[in-house]
């Protein structure tokens, strides 16, 4: 395949990296411990791997907060583990994406502990500072998205600093032209490394309105389902933005077959596709988050899907992402019953899959008891909900103690969640009717067929209300996708398609290795794939 582009085809699997595997016995998960999972990884079936930050950082945001760019947390490792890990993963073809968090810098980086001296400092305007509002207080009412004002008062120098994360995460100002090219220069600095893309933070914060004005506030605009009180109007997803993220572009292509992924937590299609770029100059992959917040009713997913490829730019590739380490466990916002069902939802659809670890077990959001919890926004905002430990508990390797994830006697940073003796890598590779090997299956089929990873989806019509069904076509590759939203099962006449239909993956694992489309049953949540010879017309 000549048009072959690596990103566009693969498949993404997201690593937290505290929670993925400890290799020195601390309780926290480290970069030697990927590398020693790497295995796992390329026998899974992924392509590449994005790895959350695990720079030097006081870690108030775990690592969000980031004192040194440029520079490995010792609880991590150090450059000459990222280096082995960068070549062990390009030994076994597998791709090494990195975070990159432009929005703002941990409160004890040097720029900031520069920028916060003096008035006078050259690096003051680095870093987003002003006066008290005429009336007393802060500047304007912007609220941070992890609770509270977004301002921070410095009392040695008598102004406010703008955070819109925590008050240890000061913003930057990328209008400040010497910020922004020291903040270029990180890119560069991972691109030629050797990385292979980067995970843009926070991005659509990166420039707020110069005048700062107030957000306007109503509690019927989308945002209020991360916790804001305000819609961001004048924080995020600001016009000249865009300018801005061309120049991330340009630096990324500067080096080659290298991919930028946007954290574009936008709920309006219109201004999420914005960050293509006009000239699709601008992110490859600007995240979709929107089925993370759609029910789990077969009308209400096909609206969005549907709403979402028509938006998409010409020549754009579609993405999904449905968990990550913000959102509840797939299992568990979408119900353990459909767990396999949003694998293969995930890894059917046209569009580049990002995977959250764990998911291709099942895994569930752990139970944290509240003397343990380390989240700040679970912390500093506990009424909003948002708590972000249980989807981050470590990864669930064996029935050992603590799932294999650390040494018998040390303690996890997060406890590893209850389910762990049924649900854990080992048991289910002994397994073949298990998640794993579903996963493990699903992730074949969709590298080794077009039709799945470059095909187009056309929806079937005329099913039943809780079947959700799509054909994925590439030449004479068709291939049907029937997900049974329901608990009842369902018997199907497929009204566009003739003659049987061979059984690739059941979510069920069936016995038959053939079904007739005119007559198959599906079992309650039961999701199928099938090929069916070249038989889909598409022209309706
Ligand atoms: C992004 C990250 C989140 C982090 C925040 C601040 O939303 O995904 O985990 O807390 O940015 O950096
Ligand atoms: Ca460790």
């Amino acid at each position: 395949m000549s048009d072959y582009v690596w990103w566009k085809h693969g498949v993404f699997y997201q690593i937290y990296p505290r929670s993925f595997m400890d290799s020195n016995g601390d309780g926290i998960g480290d970069l030697q411990g990927i590398i020693d999972r790497m295995d796992y990884l390329v026998d899974l079936g992924v392509d590449a791997i994005w790895i959350s930050p695990f720079y030097e950082s006081p870690m108030k945001d775990f690592g969000y907060d980031i004192s040194n760019h440029k520079a490995i947390h010792p609880l991590f490792g150090d450059m000459e583990t990222l280096d082995r890990l960068i070549i062990s993963a390009h030994e076994r073809r597998l791709r090494v994406v990195l975070d990159y968090v432009p929005n703002h810098t941990s409160d004890q980086h040097p720029w900031f502990l520069e920028a916060r001296s003096s008035r006078e400092h050259s690096k003051r305007e680095w870093f987003l500072w002003k006066d008290p509002h005429p009336q007393g207080g802060p500047p304007n009412n912007w609220e941070s998205f992890f609770g509270g004002s977004a301002w921070e008062w410095d009392k040695a120098n008598q102004q406010y600093y703008l955070h819109l994360f925590l008050k240890e995460q000061p913003d930057v100002n990328w209008r400040n032209p010497d910020l922004a090219s020291a903040m270029l220069d990180i890119m560069h600095f991972w691109l030629k490394k050797g990385v292979d893309g980067l995970r843009v933070d926070a991005v659509i914060a990166c420039l707020k309105h110069p005048d700062f004005p107030d957000n306007p506030i109503h509690d019927n605009h989308p945002f209020t389902q991360i916790g804001l009180s305000q819609e961001p109007k004048y924080t995020v997803d600001q016009p000249d933005l865009h300018d801005l993220l061309r120049e991330f572009r340009h630096v990324s292509d500067q080096y080659e077959d290298r991919v930028l992924l946007g954290e574009t937590g936008l709920f309006d299609w219109e201004s999420l596709m914005r960050y293509y770029g006009q000239a699709l100059d601008e992110f490859q992959i600007p995240f979709n988050f929107q089925l993370m917040f759609t029910p789990w009713n077969v009308q209400a997913m096909q609206q969005k899907i549907t709403e979402y490829y028509a938006h998409l730019p010409q020549g754009a590739m579609p993405n999904f992402v449905l968990g990550n380490h913000d959102a509840p466990r797939v299992a568990t916002r979408f119900g353990h019953q459909n767990h396999r069902s949003v694998g293969m939802l995930l890894l059917t659809l046209y569009g580049i899959p990002t995977l959250y670890y764990g998911d291709e077990l099942g895994m569930e959001n752990g139970i944290i008891p509240p003397d343990q919890i380390q989240d700040p926004w679970a912390l500093n905002k506990p009424e909003a909900g948002m708590g972000r430990d249980p989807m981050r508990t470590p990864m669930q390797w064996d029935a050992s103690s603590h799932a294999g994830f650390t040494s018998a006697n040390a303690t996890p940073w997060l406890p590893v969640a209850v389910n762990y003796k049924e649900c854990n890598v080992d048991i289910q590779r002994k397994d073949p009717q298990s998640t794993l090997h579903f996963y493990k299956k699903l992730l074949h089929l969709r590298r080794t067929s077009p039709a799945l990873h470059r095909g187009n989806l056309n929806f079937l019509k005329g099913l039943p209300e809780n079947i959700l069904g799509y054909a994925r076509l590439w030449e004479a590759q068709h291939w049907l996708v029937l997900i049974n939203f329901g608990e009842d099962s369902c018997l199907l006449n497929l009204p566009e398609v003739e003659g049987d239909g061979k059984v690739l993956l059941s979510s069920h694992s069936r016995d038959e290795t053939s079904v007739s489309l005119k007559n198959i049953e599906l079992e309650p949540h039961e999701s199928l794939l099938l090929e069916i010879g070249a038989s889909f017309t598409e022209d309706h």
